[in-house]
C-alpha cells in the first residue's frame, strides 16, 4: 500500500520535514522497547513555527505509552493549528515504519478533508513511503455527528 519514493524527493518538496522527525525521534524516551520513533506535522497556517514534532514517551506502566505520532498531533491541538498538511514519520528501521491502530485512528480524525500527505520514512537507508489516511485506516469510524463535525480542531 502507498507509493514508494526517497527522502530527496520528500525533501524537494517539504523542506526540513524528516530532518524535524528525525529531531524528534531523538528525544524518544523509550526504556522498555528501545524503539525509538519521531514524528513532525508540516502547517502553512501562518501560526507559530511551521512544523510540530512529537517523540514516543514510554512508562513503567507499559499501557501508558504514548506514540510519537499523536504526541505530535496533540502538541498541535495545545498550539491551536489546524490541519496539518504533510506529517512525517521516522523509526530505526530498515524498511518504513507502520503506525499502529491508534495511530491511525487519531491520523483519520486529523485529516477531515483527506488532503494530508503521510510519509513513513525508514531511519536506515532511503526508503520512503507516502501514503494517506484513508490508506492507512479503510472504512474507518467516523462520528457522524454535526458537533463532532464542527468541533474537529483540525478543520
Ligand atoms: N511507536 C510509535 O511511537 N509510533 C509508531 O508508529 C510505532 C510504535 C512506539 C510505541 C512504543 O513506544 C514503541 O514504539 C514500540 O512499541
Amino acid at each position: 500500500m502507498g507509493a514508494q519514493t526517497t527522502r530527496a524527493v520528500v525533501e524537494r518538496e517539504f523542506p526540513g520535514l524528516v530532518e524535524a522527525a528525525e529531531t524528534a525521534r531523538r528525544r524518544a524516551y523509550a526504556p522498555h522497547s528501545h524503539f525509538h520513533v519521531g514524528a513532525a506535522l508540516l502547517f502553512d497556517d501562518g501560526r507559530g513555527e511551521r512544523v510540530v514534532g512529537g517523540c514516543n514517551v514510554e512508562s513503567d506502566v507499559y499501557g501508558l505509552t504514548i506514540c510519537a505520532e499523536r504526541n505530535a498531533l496533540f502538541a498541535a491541538i495545545a498550539q491551536g493549528r489546524g490541519e496539518p498538511l504533510a506529517l512525517a514519520v521516522v523509526a530505526d528501521t530498515d524498511a518504513p515504519v507502520a503506525p499502529c491502530g491508534a495511530c491511525r485512528q487519531i491520523l483519520h480524525e486529523c485529516d477531515p478533508r483527506r488532503r494530508l500527505r503521510v510519509f513513513l520514512v525508514a531511519g536506515k537507508g532511503d526508503a520512503v513511503r507516502e501514503t494517506s489516511t484513508t490508506d492507512l485506516l479503510p472504512s474507518a469510524f467516523v462520528l457522524e455527528t454535526g458537533t463532532a463535525q464542527q468541533r474537529n480542531p483540525w478543520r
